[in-house]
């Protein structure tokens, strides 16, 4: 039987480099067994001790999506998640390039749904963490206490950086903390449940342990394992930096210092997120527009940004020859941070489909990026962007624009057209007949603006519903022939 210790809880890198060198050697999944360091290993450095001293040469190719799915689930709180991922890395290199999609398969099934329980788990993560004030001689320190299912903290330190980027702030949670001073992230020990039951006694046991240890001019390993009880360092991981990270952290930084920086609220009435959807198409992790999308969520030109869980930026191709515009984002979108994923989403798909349009090859956006709404009780009800607000988030619109430069610019209902044409429109007057964009943005654009799904949604009686619903497909039939044409 072979082991592996991995170096701490995610320690994706080790696991992948002891999965590649255990298939290439031809050691079978019931052959070995994946474990995390013992506490006594804690500064053992590297992870995987299975590496034999030549390492086998051959071809280990693995298909994208499993290694997307490994990373997803070695998150997971199960301490079998790294064997089973094995499992089937084992099985793609024995032949089975197209593991990932076998989704009857029970093992694929087990670690699909490690996965969404993972996902589940970081909405909940980014939805809920609340960041309590602790002034320090210095500066201003915001602290937070959460309690993940999964060991998710690492992988969403990043969204944390980039969402409060001009404050100091820690996140302590039962197995990490995470630290960003404002320039740097550092991740240390996990703090005791037991001594956090509340926000005073976080403040508390921030003062006792925490405060003393994360100044980033004194961080040392060293004086972090004298001055703390042994319990508190149980999972102690390397101080990761993650440089990449920390340059788009800095740059945010810059652009944040022209605007003066604003605390978070204190609380935020949000409601648990639904689990998320399957979807077809991927939000755009590479080139201009994830460099745009990165932008955006780092963008104060309004205050919406503040109540929101997150940016929820426009996704489709690059070289879409079709754009479409809606309103914001919903409670839904916000909590996904993608657009179109809730109910009027689903209608939109549903029209889209019966008018031809495959959604995959559609850039599809909204006029305001974070979602407006008013608390009512835990729920999170719509509000109506204002001007200033279409205003200061155009700028967002008009970037796509360039950077996409559709032949064809759908604006679904009054809030797009306002944004796209920067007038008042009444829609029953100027629905369905092509308008001239003109070539400001490069290309030469025409615009068509139709309803916005969510009214389809809102009509009162069934013959009114099929009737608009006819209208709104048959809109977008010609969309489809403007492009095509
Ligand atoms: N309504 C919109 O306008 N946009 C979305 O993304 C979702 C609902
Ligand atoms: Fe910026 Fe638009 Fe968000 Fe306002 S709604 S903060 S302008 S991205």
């Amino acid at each position: 039987m072979r082991s592996v210790v991995l170096a701490h809880q995610v320690d994706f890198n080790g696991w992948r480099d002891a999965a590649r060198q255990l298939a290439l050697e031809g050691v079978a999944p019931e052959q070995v067994h994946f474990s995390v360091g013992a506490p006594d290993d804690l500064f053992a450095q590297g992870g995987a001790d299975a590496a034999p001293a030549a390492a086998p040469s051959g071809v280990f190719t693995v298909s994208r999506a499993l290694m997307q799915l490994a990373q997803t689930v070695i998150q997971a709180n199960e301490p079998e998640r790294f064997d089973l991922m094995y499992g089937l890395v084992w099985r793609a290199h024995q032949g089975e390039r197209k593991i990932a999609e076998l989704v009857t398969d029970p093992a694929v099934q087990r670690a699909i749904r490690l996965a969404q329980s993972v996902r589940r788990d970081t909405h909940k993560m980014r939805a809920f963490v609340r960041f309590r004030e602790v002034p320090e001689p210095d500066a201003t320190r915001y602290v937070a206490w959460f309690e993940p299912d999964h060991f998710i903290v690492e992988a969403n330190a990043e969204f944390f950086v980039r969402r409060f980027a001009t404050m100091i702030f820690s996140i302590l949670t039962p197995y990490r903390s995470v630290h960003w001073t404002g320039t740097a992230l550092e991740f240390g020990p996990g703090a005791d449940p037991s001594q956090v039951p509340d926000d005073d006694a976080l403040e508390r046991y921030w003062r006792a342990y925490f405060s003393a240890i994360f100044n980033p001019a004194r961080l040392k390993v060293s004086a972090m394992t004298s001055e703390m009880p042994k319990k508190y360092w149980r999972n102690l991981p390397e101080a990761a930096a993650i440089p990449e990270l920390i340059r788009g952290a800095r740059e945010r930084t810059e652009t944040m210092l022209e605007t003066p920086p604003l605390a978070p609220s204190e609380s935020r009435p949000r409601r648990a997120p639904a689990p998320p959807k399957a979807r077809e198409s991927e939000p755009v992790t590479a080139g201009p527009l994830a460099e745009l999308a990165h932008q955006a969520a780092g963008c104060r030109r309004c205050p919406l940004w503040e109540p929101a869980t997150q940016v929820v930026f426009g996704e489709g191709p690059t070289d879409a020859r079709m754009m479409m515009v809606g309103e914001q984002p919903g409670d839904q979108e916000d909590l996904a941070g993608r657009p179109f994923v809730g109910p009027a989403g689903q209608l939109l798909d549903r029209a889209m489909r019966e008018a031809g349009i495959d959604r995959a090859g559609v850039y599809v956006t909204n006029a305001v990026k974070h979602f407006k709404f008013e608390p009512r009780g835990k729920r999170r009800i719509h509000a109506k962007p204002d001007l200033t607000e279409i205003g200061a988030c155009s700028v967002w619109l008009a970037e796509e624009r360039r950077t996409v430069q559709p032949a064809l610019v759908v604006m679904l209902g009054a809030t797009a057209a306002r944004a796209v044409l920067g007038r008042t429109v009444t829609i029953s007057r100027e629905r369905s007949t092509p308008i001239a964009l003109g070539d400001t943005y490069g290309a030469n654009t025409q615009g068509l603006v139709t309803v916005h799904p969510s009214y389809l949604l809102r009509l009162p009686d069934e013959d009114s519903r099929q009737r608009e619903y006819a209208a709104f497909v048959a809109d977008l039939k010609h969309a489809l022939s403007l492009v095509t044409a």
